[in-house]
């Protein structure tokens, strides 16, 4: 009896681990990236470059854990806006968030590509060589002048001419483009 209670607790845990990594490799599925988060320290230093100002809206496109958009909203009294495909990404941001009082910022459960993004001020991305030079084409066609775009580790080819700054940090380069 108590071996029966080990198996199903035992495939019970398996099934659970498959749907879980499932959605971490959802965005991968979706031609995007799995979650891989940016190190906290290089999202200070790149935030304070930006000189973000208050109200202005951030988005970071496939937002992981949260953490670009909350300290955008937390440091510089941006309007932020994560979005999201993964579930417990979610959940997790929007729990963090509220915990921290952050009121000025939303997790929107949605595949980005079908999203306009005519309102940003500030965009961030980090997925993959193929899907940012995709989006590099996107924001060309949506947004409004001035609309700055900020992709990590890939260089956008076709906005070479938009380019601020390629910020090097911890080993990692950041493309910041600006419409
Ligand atoms: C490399 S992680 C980056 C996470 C976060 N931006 C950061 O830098 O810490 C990419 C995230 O994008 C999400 N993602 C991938 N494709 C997506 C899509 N089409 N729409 C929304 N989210 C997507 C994945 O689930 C994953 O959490």
């Amino acid at each position: 009896m108590s071996e029966l209670i080990i198996l199903t607790l035992l495939v019970i845990l398996a099934a659970g681990v498959c749907v879980w990594c499932v959605y971490m490799l959802a965005g991968e599925f979706l031609g995007g990236a799995a979650f891989v988060p940016t190190n906290q320290k290089d999202i200070e230093k790149l935030l304070e470059k930006l000189k973000i100002k208050p109200g202005q809206v951030f988005y970071d496109l496939g937002s992981g854990d949260g953490r670009v958009v909350k300290h955008a909203v937390k440091n510089y009294q941006a309007r932020g806006i994560g979005v999201e495909i993964n579930p417990w990404l979610l959940l997790w941001s929007r729990l963090t968030s509220k915990k921290d009082g952050l009121t000025n910022i939303k997790f929107i459960s949605q595949d980005f590509w079908k999203m306009n993004l005519n309102n940003a001020d500030y965009i961030y991305f980090y997925m993959s060589p193929r899907s940012a030079e995709k989006l590099g084409k996107k924001v060309q066609k949506e947004c409004r002048r001035g609309t700055v775009l900020i992709s990590k580790a890939f260089e956008i080819k076709t906005m070479r001419d938009k380019l601020v700054e390629a910020v090097l940090l911890n080993d990692k380069r950041y493309w910041i483009y600006k419409i």
